[in-house]
């Protein structure tokens, strides 16, 4: 039978082999799934599809049927197409940045899995990390701390810096564009924004310094949604960062911004009255609201972390990335018409080790399962998204352990209808893809569904492992 990753929807297989060295691609095709396309693999192969897209995906199954095979494939028809259209990764270059070359890496793999969104998430509390021409002091300043405290895995007393050129920001995009993939950067405000405070104190509630944080963390300094300034800030920074990234969306971040500090702040609480508002959440909402339509006069659309959702004012063509959401306030946002992101942090956040999220557990998760969800919202889930927060991984190899093969299990149920998969010859399939990976520390197959932990403490002795490589 054949097996692949993820697996096409449908596979007829005919007996016997064919050579794939010649090909015969029949384009503009009437399908009304651009990813779409079909491989006839007889005496020559034949690829139908609507365009370049579905073509390129093609190749990318019959680069993985002669991984599999080598030259000559079995002889079959496939009929393929994927469940959803968005297909994400994100990587938080932020807390540790991840090297260019090596950001590449899993671009590339990401294009073979048939991914298609990257989120490159690139201001936190811990860093920013773009050059820019316009706020250079913000470059300059706000991607140094003065050292790390994320526990004992990533420690030290040396500062740590570190951003991405221009140039090296549109060679990204560029090879993104080559293989499909459209970049979303993410500048995550009003909260987890202490690496820009620190270089615009002003813009906070209570104005005082504001450090560049070497630990985990969500804090109370965030930026003053009540304050005018704040709003001619942010566009300054998306006028010259839309710039750089031409794909339609944008991601504005929403999450973990307490309201602390808004208590006492003179201009969120004139804000708050003069919008008629009930709380700060509803404030939050106004503020993206606002960054969302400043977005549109760029032609972009923002997307925003489900945070957001508590305020009830979002405007409704906001696309919500759902990550932990225990009211099910995102589907319901989903029901109503609005578009949604599929991120649950369990079992989609690969920062968790795999006692955590085995790949069997990652594998059976249905994004489209969740109870609350109605036949209307169903139709609202543009797709999924495997974050990868980096405060616990800064070094390739340990990157590299955390999401290979869990990123195959992910690929598979954003590509792979329900009904089409299967654990035991999907978990056979990537090993036999993976143990060719020799330019990847790929996780043992004892580590892909090792025994739950139960405990904290059971994490942390799993992170020391790394220590110990
Ligand atoms: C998040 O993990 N705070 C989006
Ligand atoms: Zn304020």
């Amino acid at each position: 039978m054949i097996r692949l990753v993820p697996q096409p929807q449908i596979i007829k297989e005919k007996g016997g082999f064919c050579k794939s060295n010649e090909m015969i691609c029949v384009k503009n095709m009437s399908f009304t799934n651009k990813d779409a396309y079909r491989i006839v693999a007889d005496e020559k192969i034949t690829i139908y599809a609507g365009d370049e897209r579905g073509f390129f995906y093609a190749q990318k199954t019959i680069k993985q049927l002669n991984a599999l095979y080598g030259e000559s494939i079995p002889r079959c028809e496939i009929e393929d197409c994927p469940v959803f259209s968005y297909r994400g990764f994100m990587l938080d270059c932020a807390r540790h940045m991840i090297d260019f070359d090596e950001i590449k890496k899993f671009i590339d793999l990401a294009s073979d899995l048939k991914l298609n969104k990257f989120h490159w998430h690139l201001s936190d509390d811990q860093g920013f990390r773009i050059e820019l021409e316009t706020i250079p002091e913000l470059t300059e300043k706000g991607s140094v701390r003065n050292g790390d405290n994320f526990g004992s895995m990533c420690k030290s007393d040396k500062p740590y810096g570190g951003y991405y050129t221009k140039k090296q920001i549109a060679e990204i995009v560029e090879y993104c564009k080559e293989r499909y993939i459209d970049v979303i950067p993410e500048i995550d405000i009003p909260g987890h924004s202490s690496a820009i405070l620190h270089v615009f104190p002003e813009l906070s509630c209570k104005k005082e310094p504001v450090e560049v944080k070497m630990r985990q963390g969500i804090y109370k300094d965030n930026f003053c949604i009540g304050n005018a300034d704040t709003f001619e800030f942010i566009k300054k920074l998306l006028d010259e960062l839309c710039d750089m990234f031409p794909y339609e969306y944008f991601h504005i971040g929403g999450d973990e911004a307490p309201n602390d500090y808004r208590e006492d702040c003179p201009l969120c609480n004139n804000a708050l009255k003069e919008n008629g508002l009930k709380n700060f959440n509803e404030l939050q909402c106004v503020f993206s609201n606002k960054i969302s339509d400043y977005l549109k006069t760029k032609g972009k659309k923002a997307i925003v972390w489900n945070d957001i959702l508590k305020g009830k004012k979002l405007d409704s063509d906001i696309v919500i990335q759902r990550w932990m959401d225990k009211k099910n306030l995102a589907p319901e946002y989903a029901n109503r018409g609005s578009k949604v992101i599929i991120s649950d942090f369990s079992p989609y956040y690969f920062d968790y080790p795999y006692g955590m999220y085995p790949l069997q557990k990652v594998y059976s998760y249905n994004p489209l399962g969740n109870k609350v969800l109605d036949k209307n919202g169903r139709k609202n889930i543009i797709g999924t998204e495997a974050p990868m927060w980096t405060e616990f991984v800064d070094n390739p190899q340990r990157l590299e352990y955390m999401l290979v093969p869990r990123w195959f299990a992910f690929a598979e149920n954003s590509w792979t209808e329900q009904k089409n998969k299967d654990y035991p010859s999907f978990k056979e399939a990537t090993q036999l893809l993976t143990n060719s990976m020799t330019d990847f520390n790929v996780a043992p197959l004892c580590d892909w569904d090792m025994p739950k932990l139960k405990r904290l403490s059971d994490t942390a002795s799993f992170f020391n492992k790394f220590l110990k490589k």
